[in-house]
């Protein structure tokens, strides 16, 4: 993989996980009519993170099953679903908030130390 291709996935998969967590905390507060517009770009964001992941996965390791992106994959997963939970358990919020945090932590660091 030619280090152009190397540099715009990275830059794509963090893009998106900037859109996906900002998406999602706007769904936390945002009016019941704004779900469908913000279903669609956390969905596009979540695809492009899962995508560009994938790419990256399968080019700098070789597809090899690591925890950490195992971890990274289920953290993914609830982010993902954060968004539809908002709209729909409004008077849960708060612990939808402290999940979103905590997952966007733990993908994080995986990404950055993959301690197993
Ligand atoms: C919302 C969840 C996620 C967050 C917050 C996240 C965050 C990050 C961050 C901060 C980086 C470091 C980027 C850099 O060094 O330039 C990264 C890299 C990476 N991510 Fe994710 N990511 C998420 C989901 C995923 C998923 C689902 C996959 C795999 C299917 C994945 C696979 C990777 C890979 C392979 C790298 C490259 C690691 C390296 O170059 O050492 N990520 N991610």
């Amino acid at each position: 993989m030619s280090p152009g291709e190397i540099y715009s996935l990275h830059i794509v998969h963090i893009f998106s996980v900037m859109l996906l967590i900002g998406t999602t905390f706007y769904a936390f507060a945002g009016a019941p009519e704004t779900k469908k517009r913000i279903a669609m770009y956390s969905g596009m964001a979540a695809l492009l993170i899962v995508l560009t992941g994938v790419r990256m996965w399968q080019a700098q390791f070789g597809f090899a099953l690591a925890g950490w992106i195992v971890l990274k994959l289920i953290c993914w997963l609830g982010i993902s679903a954060m968004s539809g939970l908002a709209y729909r358990r409004r008077e849960q919020v708060r612990l939808w908030i402290t999940l979103t945090c905590l997952f966007s932590a733990v993908a994080v660091i995986m990404a950055y130390v993959k301690p197993f």
